[in-house]
C-alpha cells in the first residue's frame, strides 16, 4: 500500500491547490509546491511541512530536481485562455499537454509511485472546445506512462476565491444588466474543500489506482440560475439578458480583444456548449459528502464593497 510522504504539488499555488496543500500538511505530509511568483502565496509559507520554490517547471531537468526525494506528484496546472489553434493553440499545448507529458515521462524515472492529475468534466479529443481537447490529451499524457495515476475531473468549482461566482457578483456590482452567452449551459458546482479532499483521498485508496473520477456537486442548474441566484445573494439583482448566440459569439470576441483580463473568450463560449455534469450517479468517491453551494456562498460572496469588486477584478487581471 502506497503511503504518501513526500508530495510534489505543480499548481499547488492555485485555488483548488492551497486547499489540497493545507490538507496534506494535516495529514503530515511534505510538500514542494513550485510557483512562477513566491510572493503570491503567502498564505502558503507559513505551513509547517510546505516548500513553496520560485521554478519554471517546463523546464525538464527543473523537473527533476524538483522530484527528486519525492514519492508522490499532483498536477493541477490549468489555464483558461490561449492564443487559438487547431486542435488547441499553444498555450493550451503547453499547460495542458506538454506538462502531463513531461511530469509522465520525469515521474518514471524518477520511480514516483503515484499521479493524480486534475482535468476537467468534458474533457475529449471531440470537444468542441480548445480547453477540453487539450485537457484529453492531457489525461492521455497521464495513463501512457507507467507510473500508477488517478484522473480527477471536476465540474466548475466554487468557493471562497472562486473565478466563477466571484465574477459574477463582481459584474453584477458594476453593471446594472447582465448580457449572458451560455445561459442555458447546465453545470453541477462542486466545493473547493470537496475536490481537495477527493484529491487527497486518492493517494490513500488502492482502488483509485488507474481510475477516472468525476467530482460534481449535490445539485444541478443552468449558468442563468446561478447568475441569479449570486445576485440575490449580494442584492444586486440585475436583469440577465440570455444572448442569442451569434450576440454571445461577438460579445465573447470583443472581451477578448478588451484591455484588462479576459472575462471570457470565444473558447470558454465553446465549453459551455458541453453540459457540465454527471451523467449517472453524482456522488463523491471515497465517502466525501458533496457540500450544497447554497451552505457556503453566501459567506463569501456577501460583505464586500464596490471598491473591493473592482480591486478583485484588478488583481486577477495581473494573474
Ligand atoms: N476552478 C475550477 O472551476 C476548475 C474546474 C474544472 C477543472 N479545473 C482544473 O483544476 C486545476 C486547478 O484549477 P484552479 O482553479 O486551482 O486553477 P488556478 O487557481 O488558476 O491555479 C492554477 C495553477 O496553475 C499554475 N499555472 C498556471 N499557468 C501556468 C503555466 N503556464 N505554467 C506553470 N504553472 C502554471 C499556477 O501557478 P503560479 O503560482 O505559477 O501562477 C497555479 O498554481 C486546473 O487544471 C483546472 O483546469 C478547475
Amino acid at each position: 500500500m502506497h503511503t504518501p510522504k513526500n508530495v510534489l504539488l505543480v499548481g499547488g499555488s492555485g485555488f483548488i491547490g492551497q486547499q489540497v496543500a493545507h490538507l496534506l500538511v494535516s495529514r503530515g505530509c511534505t510538500v514542494r509546491i513550485p510557483t512562477r511568483r513566491r510572493s503570491r502565496v503567502q498564505s502558503l509559507l507559513t505551513l509547517p511541512t510546505a516548500e513553496v520554490i520560485e521554478a519554471n517547471v517546463h523546464d525538464r531537468l527543473t523537473l527533476q530536481n524538483l522530484m527528486e526525494g519525492q514519492d508522490t506528484v499532483i498536477n493541477l496546472v490549468g489555464i483558461l485562455h490561449s492564443s487559438g489553434g487547431r486542435p488547441y493553440g499553444r498555450d493550451f499545448a503547453r499547460a495542458h499537454v506538454a506538462l502531463p507529458q513531461a511530469i509522465a515521462r520525469t515521474a518514471e524515472a524518477a520511480d514516483i509511485k503515484r499521479i493524480v492529475h486534475v482535468s476537467a468534466l468534458g474533457a475529449e479529443r471531440t470537444a468542441p472546445s480548445e480547453y477540453l481537447r487539450s485537457k484529453a490529451d492531457g489525461e492521455a499524457a497521464i495513463r501512457g506512462g507507467s507510473v500508477p495515476w488517478v484522473i480527477m475531473r471536476p465540474s466548475v468549482v466554487f468557493g471562497p476565491g472562486d473565478s466563477f461566482l466571484n465574477l459574477f457578483a463582481n459584474l453584477q456590482h458594476l453593471f446594472p444588466v447582465m448580457p449572458l452567452g451560455g445561459a442555458k449551459a447546465r453545470m453541477q458546482p462542486v466545493y473547493v474543500g470537496d475536490v481537495a479532499q477527493c484529491i487527497v483521498e486518492a493517494l490513500y485508496h488502492v482502488e483509485a489506482i488507474n481510475h477516472i473520477y468525476r467530482l460534481c456537486g449535490p445539485h444541478i442548474y443552468t449558468l442563468e440560475q446561478l447568475v441569479k441566484y449570486v445576485g440575490e445573494q449580494i442584492g444586486a439583482i440585475r436583469p440577465i439578458l440570455s444572448l442569442p448566440t451569434p450576440l454571445a459569439w461577438l460579445q465573447a470576441a470583443a472581451l477578448e480583444f478588451a484591455p484588462g483580463p479576459t472575462l471570457m473568450s470565444r473558447d470558454n463560449l465553446r465549453s459551455l456548449k458541453v453540459d457540465s455534469v454527471c451523467p449517472d450517479d453524482c456522488s463523491l468517491p471515497f465517502g466525501v459528502e458533496a457540500t450544497p453551494l447554497e451552505s457556503v456562498a453566501p459567506n463569501y460572496l456577501t460583505h464586500k464593497s464596490s471598491r473591493d469588486h473592482y480591486a478583485d477584478i484588478r488583481q486577477r487581471a495581473r494573474r
